[in-house]
């Protein structure tokens, strides 16, 4: 099997309905919490993606039920801190920083040692940032400096703690949230904005929160010990998967798509509101409201010319993953953009704002970049004509996916290595981009 894919050729105009799988932070919430319900919980559309799968393999290593179906997957449980293992396991989370950040907090009150490891990329991230706080509860750690491989071994009597989140990180909020779950007491978290499925899902499942949103960050307050009722859920589509193909539409020539029951929870839309700034057209139809997450249809069309833009860095957290694929728009505008206050980008799968300027530098582009920002020199009469390689990016999924958006927008003979890496999150991209109608070798 090849490692690499080959384009050659720019995709020609399409007029699509697509539908994507579920979104991966609610599949992977969703099982971490069905974990801690009293019965069967049963999820449609859960993301079949090695991050989500891992999830699973993680829970059934600690003493779930786990069965997986074509169009359903359920998990019984016997209600919350009711793990049951072996001494001395090892959970593998793969790729997944959600599932490794998440389920340490779940396992504050572990009887015994457990092991957490990682795949490459995941064995380089920071894990200091849920250490920290998860210590105050009372768990014990051993760690490679913050880093996976990491050890937990949890407290009988958990401690509540007031933590403060200033990163605007949904995972090390959800690690403590899930950690107050099973603590006696209040947990007082006082977090900067990030995405807030875990808070619609407390709230579903009738555990004791109760948050006050202020300008720029919430004030969260959760009632340990919940005796949590089984969550049936139907998972809609992931944005984050989504983005590829509005970006791609957008950049294409005499295109459009349809893509339905997108999830567009306010926390998450930031990629729809940045295109929008950068003179994008996108319409939603159809939105509803499923169990507190928004839900719609994504309708766009070809766009000829963009914006430069200063983007707003209050819509830093809710574009956190789409980046890559926002800077592909930054490059065909008309002008200079800048995006500031990304040191995040570089804590993800890969360093990706570092990465983000190699691939624009690779097309021709002009970039300035910083430890946490990027300004971007567009060129509307971008066209690629080299041959491009790209290689060794701690097999990122989302560097992947974003490259073959380029090669498909802006034409040239590219050679796209870790053609795996969408195994982490989106297993059908490929197949999904041959719909539309792109030659991929
Ligand atoms: C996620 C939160 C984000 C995001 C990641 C998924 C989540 O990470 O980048 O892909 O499901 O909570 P941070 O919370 O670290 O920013």
């Amino acid at each position: 099997m090849k490692r690499f894919v080959e384009i050659k050729k720019k995709i020609k105009p399409f007029d699509k309905i697509l539908e994507i799988e579920g979104d991966k932070s609610l599949s992977i919430r969703w099982a971490l919490l069905a974990s801690q319900a009293n019965g069967k919980s049963t999820s449609y559309n859960l993301l079949k993606s090695e991050d989500v799968l891992n999830t699973l393999n993680c829970l059934r290593k600690l003493g779930l039920k786990v069965n997986i179906y074509k169009y359903k997957c359920e998990i019984i449980s016997k209600g919350s801190n009711n793990f049951n293992y072996k001494k001395n396991i090892t959970l593998d989370a793969g790729n997944s920083g959600t599932l490794g950040r998440l389920i340490l907090g779940l396992l504050v009150h572990s009887k015994s040692k457990i092991t957490i490891k990682g795949d490459k990329s995941l064995s380089k991230r920071d894990f200091f940032r849920v250490i920290k706080p998860l210590k105050k509860f009372g768990a014990k750690f051993n760690s490679n400096n913050g880093k996976l491989p990491i050890s937990i071994t949890g407290t009988n009597f958990p401690k509540p703690i007031k933590y403060f989140e200033n990163k605007g990180s949904a995972q090390c909020k959800s690690s403590i949230m899930l950690a107050a779950l099973n603590t006696k007491g209040t947990t007082f978290i006082k977090a900067k904005k990030s995405r807030d499925h875990t808070e619609l899902l407390f709230k579903n499942l009738g555990i004791k929160i109760k948050i006050k949103k202020e300008k720029n960050y919430d004030q969260i307050q959760i009632e340990g010990e919940n005796r949590i009722k089984p969550l049936n859920y139907n998972i809609p589509s992931d944005i984050s998967s989504s983005a590829f193909f509005v970006v791609l539409t957008a950049l294409s020539e005499n295109s459009k798509l349809n893509i339905k029951n997108v999830n567009i929870n306010p926390t998450r839309v930031g990629i729809i509101k940045i295109l929008r700034l950068m003179g994008i057209k996108i319409k939603i139809k159809n939105s509803k409201i499923y169990k507190g997450e928004k839900i719609g249809n994504l309708i766009i069309r070809s766009q000829k010319y963009f914006k430069a833009i200063k983007c707003p860095t209050k819509l830093n957290s809710t574009a956190i993953d789409e980046f890559l694929l926002i800077f592909l728009v930054a490059a065909k505008a008309k002008g200079v953009s800048y995006f500031k206050g990304l040191s995040e980008l570089n804590q993800k799968e890969s360093p990706r704002l570092i990465w983000g300027a190699k691939i624009l530098k690779k097309i021709g582009i002009k970039t300035i970049l910083t430890k946490d920002s990027i300004k971007i020199y567009g060129n509307p009469n971008l066209e690629v004509k080299k041959n491009i390689v790209i290689k060794n990016f701690l097999n990122d999924h989302r560097v992947f996916m974003s490259s073959v958006i380029a090669a498909l927008a802006f034409g040239g003979n590219w050679k796209i290595f870790d053609k795996n890496s969408i195994n982490t999150s989106f297993p059908t991209f490929i197949n999904k981009i041959k719909r539309l109608g792109a030659k991929i070798n």
